[in-house]
């Protein structure tokens, strides 16, 4: 007890002596004075206080407070022992830091994080495209703060867009996802962790993933229009358009990607496809909507045009 008290003082006096960037440290010949060799137990807590202007004991109020039995041993369970700097805290880094003056290297990072979430949806990680691009897991997570990811949605997708400018300005064209809106989300459709296929969408191919909410497109088809069932984004763009619908090019030009006017006469602009005097059915409407009204399909016994 009483030495307890007798060397609580003399850290105070040791700390008031060193303090230094807004953290108060106390010397470690402390703790081998009183006969202490266990520097596992390391006294992170006693230099990085409450009081200091970093905020580092907010993480005391987040689900990783009782890592490792809490205290300092939390600390350690995602820093590393840090021995080197215990022993010389203004010039050894702690094993693993994230900066701002020590930052390791992405990889090193992630692996202190991925020690305890290698599973769940964190299993795609080690490969994925945001892991060859340098990222780590602290590049979206904020692991001192209380509220990490707001997990509706609005402000991950805020993270996201700060490095993803295309996508944001997608996000305002006329015809899109309601992401802007919040009522789809980035990662309603994106695993930022990876994935096993393109886009590191949830799902393994992309006509997956729309059909985890578009699920009446899935068919069968009596009828089917074999693009449909190849990939949606033949015809759709995922985030947004200038397009009504999503769609990837407006009225007959959208069909006329692959549709020849051969058979009949689709062609509604230019004068040589224009009918001499009367006028083309096929013609009158432009669209091909206005008659092939079932582009994804059609279940009726006479709708092997997709007309109806
Ligand atoms: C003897 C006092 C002292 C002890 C004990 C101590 N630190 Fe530090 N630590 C400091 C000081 C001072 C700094 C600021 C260094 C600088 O920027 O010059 C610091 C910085 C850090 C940083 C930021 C590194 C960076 O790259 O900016 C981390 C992380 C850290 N300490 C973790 C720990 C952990 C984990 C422990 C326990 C294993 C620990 N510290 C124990 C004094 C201490
Ligand atoms: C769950 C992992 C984790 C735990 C546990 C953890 N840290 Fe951190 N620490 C981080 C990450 C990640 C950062 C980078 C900033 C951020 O994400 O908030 C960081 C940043 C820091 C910094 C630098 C802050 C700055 O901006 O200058 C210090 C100092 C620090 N941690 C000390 C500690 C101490 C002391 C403990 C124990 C109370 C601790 N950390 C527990 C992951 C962790
Ligand atoms: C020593 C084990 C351990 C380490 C190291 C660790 N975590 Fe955790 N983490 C947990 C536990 C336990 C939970 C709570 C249970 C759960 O959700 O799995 C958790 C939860 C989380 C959550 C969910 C938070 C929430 O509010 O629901 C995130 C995000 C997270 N960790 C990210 C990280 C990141 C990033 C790192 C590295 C900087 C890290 N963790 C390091 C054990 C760990
Ligand atoms: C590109 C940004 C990004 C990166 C990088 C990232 N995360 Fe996440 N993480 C998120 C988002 C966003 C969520 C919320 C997921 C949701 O809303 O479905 C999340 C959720 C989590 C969760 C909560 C539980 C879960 O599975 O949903 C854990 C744990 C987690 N991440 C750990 C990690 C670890 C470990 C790493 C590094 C290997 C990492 N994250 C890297 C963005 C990221
Ligand atoms: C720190 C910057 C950064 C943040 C934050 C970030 N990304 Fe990325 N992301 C990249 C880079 C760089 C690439 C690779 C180049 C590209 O495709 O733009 C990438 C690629 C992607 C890809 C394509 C993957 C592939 O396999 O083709 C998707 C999808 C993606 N990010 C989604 C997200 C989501 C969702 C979030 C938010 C949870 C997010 N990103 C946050 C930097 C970031
Ligand atoms: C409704 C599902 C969905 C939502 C919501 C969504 N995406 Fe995507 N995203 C996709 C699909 C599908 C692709 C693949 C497009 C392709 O391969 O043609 C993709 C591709 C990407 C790519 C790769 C580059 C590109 O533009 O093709 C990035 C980066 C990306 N998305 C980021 C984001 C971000 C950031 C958000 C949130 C603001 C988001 N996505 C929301 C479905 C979605
Ligand atoms: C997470 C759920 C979700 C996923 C996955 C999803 N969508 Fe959607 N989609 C929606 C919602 C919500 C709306 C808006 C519905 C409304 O406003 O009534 C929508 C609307 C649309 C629209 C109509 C847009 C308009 O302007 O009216 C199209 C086209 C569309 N989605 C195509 C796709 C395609 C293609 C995919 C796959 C790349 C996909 N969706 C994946 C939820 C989703
Ligand atoms: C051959 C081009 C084409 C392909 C491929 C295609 N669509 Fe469409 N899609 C359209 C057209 C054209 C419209 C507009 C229909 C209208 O306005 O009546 C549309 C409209 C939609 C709509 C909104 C209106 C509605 O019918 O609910 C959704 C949702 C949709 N498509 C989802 C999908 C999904 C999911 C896939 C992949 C399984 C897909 N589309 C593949 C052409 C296509
Ligand atoms: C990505 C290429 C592609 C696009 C875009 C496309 N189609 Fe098709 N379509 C096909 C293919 C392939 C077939 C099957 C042809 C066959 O069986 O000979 C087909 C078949 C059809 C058929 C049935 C023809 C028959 O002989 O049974 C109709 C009608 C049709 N498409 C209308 C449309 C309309 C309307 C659009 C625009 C909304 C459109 N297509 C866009 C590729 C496409
Ligand atoms: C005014 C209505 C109308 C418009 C507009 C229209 N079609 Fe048709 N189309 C039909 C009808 C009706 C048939 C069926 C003819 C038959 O069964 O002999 C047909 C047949 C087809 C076929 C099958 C041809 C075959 O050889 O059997 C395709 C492919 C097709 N249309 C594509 C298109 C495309 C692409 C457009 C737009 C550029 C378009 N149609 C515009 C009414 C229309």
């Amino acid at each position: 007890m009483v030495m307890g008290f007798r060397l609580k003082i003399f850290s105070l006096l040791l700390g008031a002596l060193y303090v230094a960037g807004g953290a108060l440290f106390v010397v470690n010949s402390a703790m081998a004075e009183n006969g202490q060799t266990d520097t596992r137990s390391a006294q992170c807590l006693d230099c990085h206080a409450a009081s200091s202007n970093v905020a580092v004991h907010s993480i005391d109020n987040t689900v990783h407070r009782d890592l490792a039995g809490g205290g300092n041993a939390s600390c350690t369970a995602c820093h590393g022992d840090s021995q080197g700097h215990l022993g010389a805290p203004t010039s050894a880094a702690p094993d693993v830091s994230f900066g701002p003056r020590w930052p390791a290297d992405a990889d090193t990072r992630s692996a202190s994080c991925q020690s305890c979430h290698e599973k769940s949806d964190q299993v795609f990680w080690s490969g994925s495209e945001h892991q060859q691009e340098n990222l780590s897991c602290d590049s979206c997570h904020n692991l001192h703060r209380q509220r990490d990811l707001d997990t509706t949605g609005l402000e991950s997708q805020q993270v996201c867009l700060n490095c993803h400018q295309q996508v944001r300005a997608e996000l305002r064209l006329p015809s899109r996802h309601p992401i802007a809106e919040g009522k789809t989300t980035c990662t309603d459709c994106h695993n930022p962790h990876g994935g096993l296929g393109d886009a590191d969408l949830h799902q393994v191919s992309l006509n997956d993933n729309c059909f985890s909410c578009h699920q009446e497109k899935r068919g069968p088809f009596l009828w089917e229009h074999p693009p449909v069932a190849e990939d949606c984004s033949l015809c759709h763009r995922p985030h947004g358009s200038v397009n009504d619908r999503l769609l990837i090019a407006r009225g007959p030009a959208l069909c006329q990607q692959c549709h020849a006017a051969a058979f009949h006469p689709s062609v509604p602009y230019g004068s040589e496809g224009l009918p001499s005097g009367s006028s083309n059915q096929n013609l009158l409407g432009k669209n091909c909507l206005n008659c092939h009204s079932q582009p994804h399909g059609s279940n009726h016994p006479s709708g092997a045009r997709l007309t109806r």
